[in-house]
């Protein structure tokens, strides 16, 4: 491939106002050797960096804004992003300063001399320096990139999974970037696990420095998204994300329910047939407020909307209860006289309906 015509820079944004100034004064130079496109998809951040990207976009020819309302998340602002690039090829950073800008014209060169599809600044190869990241992120990053490995047989020369920094020519990606639809921030996870390893992927090494300003949105519902994303993978993802979100929930449930069964019955001397429904509602009530902050934080309920869903889920899932106990005593019955198989035939039949009822009338979703 020849060098590229034109260069898309995508930066998503969400309260960076303090950084967007900053970081196209350093991208811009770059207009001396390319067409510059630089992209910014905000998700209608409330300090106002929209609008102060507008301003400065005047005079500013390759400066664009994607102004989104409903915050969707990183990846799908990435995805937003790629799609919307004119670029012959397309570099994604972070807009806070931890990307150096000298790794945009090192990526896009290792793009062109090594003939790859899509160049990874990796945080972990050899040459890396981290200056930006905390040990214990570190630990935690390096971890998660083990695992990632073990998940994705077709990339396992590659050291840094997780990058928000990557260049790609959009002829050969954009299909799969079509296709990823996780809201968390592993989009480089999602791409290389969607192309199931027919992308030619490289690496350079990145620098990664301390975040200029602000604070970053990692939070634990992201790191819960890179379990789910992982494990959706290992399933050959023939089971929808969101539903291994809500099963392990529902585990989580089934720990609760007898953790306070077992409570109930020694501390308060209650019997096992009055602990049980109380646990029950107990367990069914955790799993509704995990749901709506993991699983389901995209059509979470707020105030008194969470407790109308609630009351809504705790209907929902009385039903299959009830059916619960009839699958599991037919099972004992006609099929066979084994009590795990049959409890477990019960519980599969109570997943199945509460997923599909409670997405449906608790959070809206199809
Ligand atoms: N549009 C949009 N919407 N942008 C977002 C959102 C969102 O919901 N959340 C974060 N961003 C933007 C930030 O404004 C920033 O420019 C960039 O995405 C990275 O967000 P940070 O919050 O600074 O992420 P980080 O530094 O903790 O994480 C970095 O390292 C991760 C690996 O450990 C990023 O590079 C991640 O992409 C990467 O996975
Ligand atoms: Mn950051």
């Amino acid at each position: 491939m020849t060098a590229p015509e034109r260069l898309s820079i995508v930066l998503p944004t969400y309260n960076e106002r303090q950084n967007v100034g900053r970081i196209l004064e350093e991208l811009l130079p770059l207009k001396q050797h390319f067409d510059l496109e630089v992209l910014f998809v905000d998700d209608d951040s409330a300090d106002g960096t929209a609008d102060l990207v507008k301003q400065l976009a005047h005079g500013q020819a390759g400066v664009r804004l994607i102004r989104r309302v409903g915050r969707a998340g990183l990846a799908s602002a990435i995805k937003e992003g790629i799609l919307d690039a004119t670029g012959d090829v397309i570099v994604v950073m972070d807009c806070d300063g931890q990307h150096e800008p000298a790794a945009v014209e090192a990526a896009v060169e290792a793009l062109l001399s090594s003939g790859s599809d899509l160049v990874v600044g990796s945080r972990f190869h050899p040459d890396a320096a981290i200056h930006g990241l905390s040990e214990k992120r570190t630990r935690n990053s390096t971890w998660a990139n083990t695992i990632a490995r073990y998940s994705l047989p077709g990339y396992r020369r590659l050291t840094d999974y997780m990058s928000g920094f990557f260049a790609l020519r959009p002829e050969a990606v954009l299909r799969h970037v079509r296709r990823v639809d996780v809201n968390g921030f592993k989009f480089l996870y999602e791409l290389l696990s969607i192309s199931r390893g027919s992308l030619r992927v490289s690496e350079i090494p990145l620098r990664f420095q301390a975040r200029v300003a602000g604070d970053s949105k990692l939070d634990l519902a992201i790191v819960w998204d890179l379990g789910v994303s992982i494990l959706h993978t290992l399933l050959l993802r023939a089971i929808p994300r969101r539903a291994i979100s809500f099963a392990l929930v529902g585990l989580s449930g089934v720990a609760v329910q007898m953790l306070v069964v077992q409570a109930l019955m020694s501390t308060d001397g209650l019997a096992f047939k009055q602990a049980l429904p109380i646990a029950v509602v107990v367990a069914a009530s955790t799993n509704y407020l995990i749901n709506n902050a993991l699983t389901f934080r995209f059509q979470r309920q707020q105030g008194t909307a969470l407790l109308k869903g609630l009351l809504k889920f705790l209907l929902v899932a009385s039903l299959p209860v009830l059916a619960n106990v009839g699958v599991a005593s037919t099972f004992y019955n006609l099929v066979s006289r084994n009590t795990f198989l049959a409890q477990l035939a019960g519980i599969l039949v109570v997943f199945v309906w509460n997923y599909a009822a409670s997405s449906r009338f608790v959070w809206n979703t199809p």
